[in-house]
């Protein structure tokens, strides 16, 4: 039973954070699972039993053989699964708003041993397949020139778009026919999913993903993300890497508890829908202000806004906190979590309207 998806909202008032999805806490089955798991003991790195039986909780979910790494962060995540895909005379073939490419401060670089970074551009932090594939070739086979080795989609995008089915389909094609592998940075892996009401398989390894990084953390999870690897050949080597990379929790079944208590009663596809849903009502309440104008679809759980620059600085001054000008003059991106309540929503949204209606914000 999931009595607590909008805990923290009620703990935290009407003046909403919209920064980021991580911003909120955790769940509470999250916490309660944490203070079960550290009661006893058990054996460490993983070789514990709630350990092994996730890997095969995981197995069921995804409806294949795989092998699972947890990790802390959702940089350890993608930086490790990219060096396991990828040699150092490779690049990375990735959208240029890529978290990979812009928030992990060259670990990617740094975990691969010198990897390149090669950008592909495409609408909604979507890599467009006619771009990806003529990148794929460019100067394959030329020894002066690293090799394109690895693509990196974002699940949902940064930008909170959902690549379709068939869209994720055309580039494990690509990478099918151009040897390259695929990795998938699902930091929002849920809030795609319940967008695209598909199955996890679907959404990855039959689409031809290599390597997912599942998130948890922004959706409920106190701290703990997966590593999925699909292709399992390719498990010593990740093995060895993520102890490398220091990554190899002696404790691990803290971060196994999470991720267990995580998928218990489906409350990660809860999480997900609750933010998912919130989004959609801040989305048509913003869209309904006139001098509001919507950026693109709301697909999953973060929205892009153009707004005057004084009803943004009013907005942030009583309280609401939320990026703004960072993609661009009078820019606003507002983030919902499973935390997120329908209060905090209407209440920055009659803020908004009550700033424009009476021209303060002018
Ligand atoms: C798309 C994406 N990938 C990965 C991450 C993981 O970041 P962190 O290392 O902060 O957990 C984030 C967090 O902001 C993200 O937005």
């Amino acid at each position: 039973m999931i009595s607590t998806i909008d805990r923290t909202s009620d703990q935290g008032g009407v003046k909403g954070g919209f920064t980021s999805d991580n911003i909120a806490g955790a769940s509470l089955p999250i916490l309660q699972a944490l203070i079960e798991a550290s009661g006893g003991t058990a054996s460490p790195y993983g070789n514990d039993e709630l350990t092994i039986q996730l890997e095969q909780r995981f197995k069921t979910l995804f409806e294949c053989d795989l092998r699972l790494f947890l990790v802390p962060t959702g940089t350890a995540a993608n930086v490790i699964s990219l060096a396991t895909l990828t040699p150092v005379w490779g690049s990375i073939l990735c959208h240029p708003d890529a978290h990979i490419n812009n928030d992990e401060c060259s670990a990617p670089e740094f975990y691969t041993g010198g990897a390149r970074m090669v950008k592909v551009d495409g609408r909604h932090g979507k890599l467009d397949s006619g771009l990806l594939r003529a990148a794929a070739q460019n100067k394959m086979g030329d020894v002066h020139s690293v090799q394109p080795c690895t693509v990196s989609v974002t699940q949902a995008t940064e930008t909170g778009h959902v690549y379709s089915l068939a869209e994720l389909n055309e580039i494990g094609q690509i990478c099918q026919e151009t040897g390259m592998r695929l990795h998938m940075d699902g930091a929002r892996f849920a809030n795609a999913l319940v967008a695209l009401d598909c199955t996890p398989a679907q959404m990855t390894w039959q689409a031809g993903v290599d390597v997912l990084s599942f998130g948890a953390t922004k959706n409920g999870v106190l701290a703990a993300e997966a590593i999925v690897l699909f292709d399992t050949g390719l498990a010593t080597e990740m093995a060895f890497r993520r102890k490398r990379g220091g990554h190899l929790f002696s404790k691990m079944r803290v971060l196994s508890a999470q991720i267990d208590a995580y998928l218990n009663d489906d409350l990660w596809l809860h999480n997900a829908r609750h933010a998912n849903a919130m989004a959609q009502r801040l989305s048509r309440g913003l869209n309904a202000i006139e001098g509001i104008e919507l950026i693109g679809e709301t697909e999953a759980n973060i929205i892009f806004c153009q707004m005057p620059e004084a009803v943004i600085e009013a907005l942030q001054a009583s309280g609401f906190q939320f990026y703004a000008n960072r993609w661009g003059p009078e820019v606003a991106r507002l983030v919902t979590s499973f935390s997120t309540s329908e209060r905090e929503v209407d209440a920055f949204v009659d803020r908004a309207k009550t700033l424009i209606s009476t021209g303060q914000g002018y």
